[in-house]
């Protein structure tokens, strides 16, 4: 730990080791075999995947699912013992509601994962004869049976050893890629959610910069993936003014990372920021006490970033990927930033600082500006933004801002991705109280309350010289502050990650 000992950031490597096979469930010997229930017209049904066992219970399934109280509806878990009447010994009932697509499939196998507690190998029934449905299977199951125990005295583990996917078409090319990518982005998604819910005393930015260089040294030259760490002085020397005056109260000092990612051939460039801000107390605009601790998850953005540019690596998208990831603590204390200040963003904008707690758009500037230097084809960047587009959205949706093409390129991705986002505008009146500031080029903020997401991307907006942009704002979607669901666990949810992959992959093939 940083105060006291030392805990070295590293984080258990998953026990679980994922097969594609064409085989009946009904034949399966592993301790669970999980089938799929649709809410039919004529009452529950078994779905596609899982028609051998229902075969094989022939005329007791309708009064065995009618006793159990079984209805298909998503969300419902039911375990039945099996007694012989299939090789396994036990049924595990997700419910899929009606008609079934990807989103249903991903959040059953997430529940089917949690309910599954003492198994050693574990079949998956579930629909998935389309590559679609094979990834969402594969993903959801993974994703539903991360567990964050790095801070409990350890118990045996739950997770089983072996899980094997079901499928018709297990033999066909795409759906062995469709498997495959499946597991890389379950892995991706994992490593964000570790990141987050690391509490914030063992996640500062030296630390944190430290923990994705020992990722990138572990993958070796193969991994393809190279680092360059900014510290505080090389910060001064650039004049990121953002991140030194968001980091200035904090005795653990800021850092920008950049990752890179070049594989031969890509013809298009894409550059990714992330919000890093490893606890936000709101600093002298201190946060009320109540919910400070979720600001540990401030940094999601660029654990977002960070770890989807790993996957990219990791799938060989053709595309060239450069990511910054921007960290800093903002904290009190007699150094700190203070409202009033004027601070100086890499580059030479200046901005007049109203309010200590708008500190995201700070760092973000700095990071924007070095990233708009590489000149990419488009710059995504991700961000735990504002309350103000929690507010607006909820904490289900995520709110994406920026120029037209890729605001709907970001919508797309995020469809195939199963990710909810929601476009909403930057109005022209923004651009105006951007600009109300007396004595800097731009007011970093103005105490009008309403649309202070849309203040935000405006502002953003001025740090991307013009060039293709769109703005993440994940403040809600970030951290599951309630209990898990589906595929999506509790605490740091690792959002948006697989939404950037699935732009990166379309972004490659569109010339
Ligand atoms: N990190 C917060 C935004 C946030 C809020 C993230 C809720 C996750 C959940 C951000 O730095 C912040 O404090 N924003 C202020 C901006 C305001 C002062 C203009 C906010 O939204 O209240
Ligand atoms: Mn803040
Ligand atoms: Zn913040």
């Amino acid at each position: 730990m940083e105060h006291g000992g030392s805990r070295v950031l590293t984080y258990p490597a998953p026990v679980t080791s994922y097969s594609l096979r064409n085989a009946s469930p009904a034949k399966s010997r592993a301790d669970a075999v999980v089938v799929g229930v649709v809410t039919g017209s004529s009452g529950p049904a078994i779905a596609p995947g899982g028609q051998d066992v229902a075969k094989a219970y022939g005329r007791k399934l309708a009064p065995l699912l009618s006793a159990l109280g079984v209805t298909g509806k998503p969300g419902e878990t039911v375990k039945v013992p099996t007694s012989g009447t299939i090789g396994s010994p036990m049924l595990v009932l997700v419910g899929l509601g009606k008609d079934p697509d990807h989103l249903a499939v991903r959040r059953a196998a997430g529940n089917a994962a949690r309910s599954v507690t003492n198994a050693a190998s574990v079949a998956i029934a579930l629909p998935a004869d389309t590559p679609e449905l094979v990834r969402a299977a594969t993903e959801g199951y993974a994703l539903g049976s991360y567990s964050f125990t790095t801070y409990k005295a350890s118990g045996p583990s739950t997770s089983p050893g072996e899980v094997v996917v079901l499928s018709s078409v297990a033999r066909k090319k795409d759906a062995i890629a469709a498997f495959e990518e499946g597991k890389v982005i379950a892995g991706a998604v994992a490593r964000t959610r570790d990141f987050v819910n690391t509490p914030p005393n063992d996640l500062r930015p030296p630390g944190f910069a430290d923990a994705i260089a020992e990722i990138v040294k572990e993958r070796g030259r193969g991994g393809k993936v190279t680092i360059q760490v900014l510290d505080e002085t090389q910060l001064a020397e650039l004049g990121c003014g953002g991140l030194l005056g968001v980091g200035s109260a904090s005795d653990a000092p800021p850092r920008l990372v950049t990752l890179t990612y070049t594989p031969k051939g890509a013809k298009r460039h894409l550059a990714l920021v992330g919000k890093g801000i490893t606890f936000d107390s709101g600093g002298l605009s201190i946060k009320p006490a109540a919910s400070m601790h979720e600001m540990k998850s401030d940094m999601a953005g660029a654990a977002a970033v960070v770890s989807a540019t790993f996957a990219i690596a990791d799938l060989g998208l053709p595309v060239q990927v450069t990511t910054y990831a921007a960290l800093a603590e903002n904290m009190l204390g007699g150094s700190a930033m203070r409202p009033g200040d004027v601070i100086t963003i890499h580059g030479g904008t200046t901005v007049e600082v109203l309010n200590t707690d708008a500190e995201g758009r700070l760092v973000l500037a700095d990071a924007l500006v070095m990233a708009t230097e590489q000149k990419p084809d488009a710059i995504l960047d991700v961000a735990t933004l504002t309350g103000a587009m929690v507010v607006a959205l909820g904490d289900k949706i995520s709110g994406v801002m920026g120029g037209d093409d890729v605001v709907a390129d970001v919508l797309s991705a995020s469809a195939t991705a199963g990710e909810d986002f929601w476009p909403m505008p930057i109005p022209e009146q923004m651009s105006e109280r951007i600009h109300t500031t007396k004595i800097a080029d731009l007011s970093q903020h103005d105490w009008i309350r309403w649309g202070g997401g849309l203040f935000a991307a405006a502002f953003l907006r001025e740090f991307t010289a013009g060039l293709p942009w769109a703005h993440l704002d994940i403040a809600g979607p970030s951290f599951n502050s309630g209990g898990p669901a589906g595929h999506v666990s509790s605490g740091g949810t690792g959002v948006a990650v697989s939404t950037l992959v699935e732009f990166a992959r379309a972004f490659a093939d569109d010339k």
